[in-house]
């Protein structure tokens, strides 16, 4: 069996591989298929390829400096906000190409940017590589040393730390430090200690050294990347519902989980929730409830199920979508209505008026609209992912309300 799917590329970057574990992928595209228009990140990584998209771009290292890594930086937020970025930049990637001598990114077939998009999607999912070595220190730094023994050194307040399997998952590391919060927080208000928070990558860093420190021989343990079917129902069953919402509807008693700058990994955003502990805890005694707890993947699949709902972004406004669609030219060439002028008719029934297919038609005719605005100079109509998102609700709008007439 395959276990890592790599992006291979040509001789600039020296036919590095980067590896990203497929398995976890594969497992989790199976379910978020069933969401309309998301696309497989599998296949979506083959028309990165494919596509010479990575002739150009890094993922995490591998692959070409012409434009920046999309691991590190650049892909962020919603499908919108990716699209958005993918668009903006069809003058630029114009420029590169024909320095270059490189041939243009096409998507052949309908649901090629949808895969690409949820491809892009899932490099947040997973960390970075953490570094043991900052780890460590930050083992000591952090305190967890003075209750917590791994190798020769530490304490015995806590149980030893040292005897993980080295597969195990963050996310089963963060679901361990967060079901012994409580017995752990007395421990330390005991010791006169401040409850400790992590920022940026520091919890990546301590679990990889956890990690590193733990048994070589122990079973592999499946890594699943969460369920988020499962992870919608454990989101009400275990409690959350009941102080946050995700976009919008819902108790405002927390914050709001869709809108909220969760920027990482799913590890960074479990840390982000370690450290509201003391409020969480606070405001879970003002209202009565119990601690949840959490087993096998439970954590993993709310997790997954916040960061799928992330993909759709806000709500969108049809009516401002149409006034976009005039401001930004597009009524210049398709018409008034988008019943068609210079370009094609946009109102067309379509079966599949997905965001992501017309999105797909967009970027395809991207360059020949540039070549004719450039003509008339006019400058190139960029879009904030608010912009997009509204523009391709009103052209999904008036593409399903012509399918509905006769
Ligand atoms: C010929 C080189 C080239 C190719 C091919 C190319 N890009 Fe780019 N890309 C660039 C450059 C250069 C930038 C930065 C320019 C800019 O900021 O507008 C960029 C920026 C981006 C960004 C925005 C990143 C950010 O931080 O704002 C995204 C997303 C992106 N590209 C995706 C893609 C995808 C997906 C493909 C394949 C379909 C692709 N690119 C193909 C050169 C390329
Ligand atoms: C003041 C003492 C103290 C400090 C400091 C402390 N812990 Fe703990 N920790 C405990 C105790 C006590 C338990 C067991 C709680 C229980 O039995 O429910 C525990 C449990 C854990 C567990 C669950 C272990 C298991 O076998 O399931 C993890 C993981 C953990 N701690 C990680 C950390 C990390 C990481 C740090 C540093 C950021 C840290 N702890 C700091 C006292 C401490
Ligand atoms: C009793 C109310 C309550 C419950 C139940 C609750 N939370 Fe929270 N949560 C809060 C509050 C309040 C904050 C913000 C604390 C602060 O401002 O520091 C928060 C913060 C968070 C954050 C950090 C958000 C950010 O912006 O960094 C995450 C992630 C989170 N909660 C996830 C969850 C998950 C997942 C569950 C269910 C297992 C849950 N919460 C259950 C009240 C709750
Ligand atoms: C300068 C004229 C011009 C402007 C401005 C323009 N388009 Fe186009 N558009 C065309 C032409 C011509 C075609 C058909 C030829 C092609 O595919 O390149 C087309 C094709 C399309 C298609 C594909 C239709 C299909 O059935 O495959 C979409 C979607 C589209 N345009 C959307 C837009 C949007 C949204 C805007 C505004 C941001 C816009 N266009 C602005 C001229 C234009």
């Amino acid at each position: 069996m395959r276990e890592t799917l790599s992006i291979r590329t040509g001789s600039r970057a020296g036919g590095a591989a980067v590896c990203l574990a497929s398995l976890i992928l594969l497992s989790f595209a199976g379910v978020a298929v069933a969401q309309e228009g998301f696309g497989d990140p599998v296949l979506g990584q083959a028309i990165f390829q494919s596509q010479g998209c990575v002739r150009c771009h890094a993922v995490r290292g591998a692959g070409g400096r012409i434009g920046p890594d999309l691991g590190r930086k650049g892909v962020r937020g919603s499908f919108y906000d990716i699209a958005a970025d993918m668009w903006n930049h069809l003058p630029a990637m114009g420029e590169k190409m024909r320095e270059f001598h490189l041939t243009r990114p096409r998507f052949e077939e309908e649901g090629d940017l949808a895969n690409l998009a949820a491809f892009l999607y899932f490099l947040k999912y997973f960390d970075e590589p953490g570094d043991p070595q900052t780890g460590k220190t930050l083992f000591t730094e952090k305190h967890c040393v003075r209750c917590h023994a791994v190798g020769a050194q530490g304490g015995d307040t806590g149980p030893r730390l040292d005897g993980l399997p080295r597969s195990v998952s963050p996310l089963r590391i963060a679901q361990d430090l967060w079901n012994h919060g409580s017995a752990m927080v007395t421990a330390m208000q005991m010791q006169d200690l401040d409850v400790p928070t992590f920022e940026g990558n520091e919890i990546i860093d301590l679990l990889a050294y956890l990690r590193s420190q733990g048994q070589r021989r122990a079973a592999r343990e499946f890594q699943s990347a969460g369920d988020p079917a499962n992870g919608r129902k454990f989101f009400d069953s275990k409690g959350c519902s009941r102080c946050h919402a995700i976009f919008g509807s819902g108790s405002r008693v927390g914050p709001d989980l869709g809108a909220a700058e969760l920027r990482g990994s799913v590890t960074q955003i479990a840390g982000r929730m370690w450290n509201h502990w003391p409020q969480m805890n606070q405001a879970m005694r003002e209202l009565g409830m119990q601690r949840p707890q959490f087993s096998s993947d439970e954590l993993a699949d709310i997790f997954a199920y916040i960061f799928i709902a992330r993909y759709e972004g806000t709500g969108v406004d049809v009516s401002r979508g149409e006034t976009i669609y005039r401001v930004k030219g597009c009524a210049t060439c398709h018409g008034e209505g988008a019943q068609g002028d210079i370009g094609p008719a946009l109102n067309a029934a379509s079966e599949e008026a997905t965001k992501e297919n017309i999105t797909e038609r967009m970027w395809n005719h991207g360059p020949d609209m540039w070549a004719k605005m450039m003509e008339q100079q006019i400058p190139w109509p960029r879009f904030e992912a608010e912009e997009l998102a509204d523009l391709l609700a009103y052209l999904k709008s008036i593409q399903s309300t012509s399918s509905n007439s006769p």
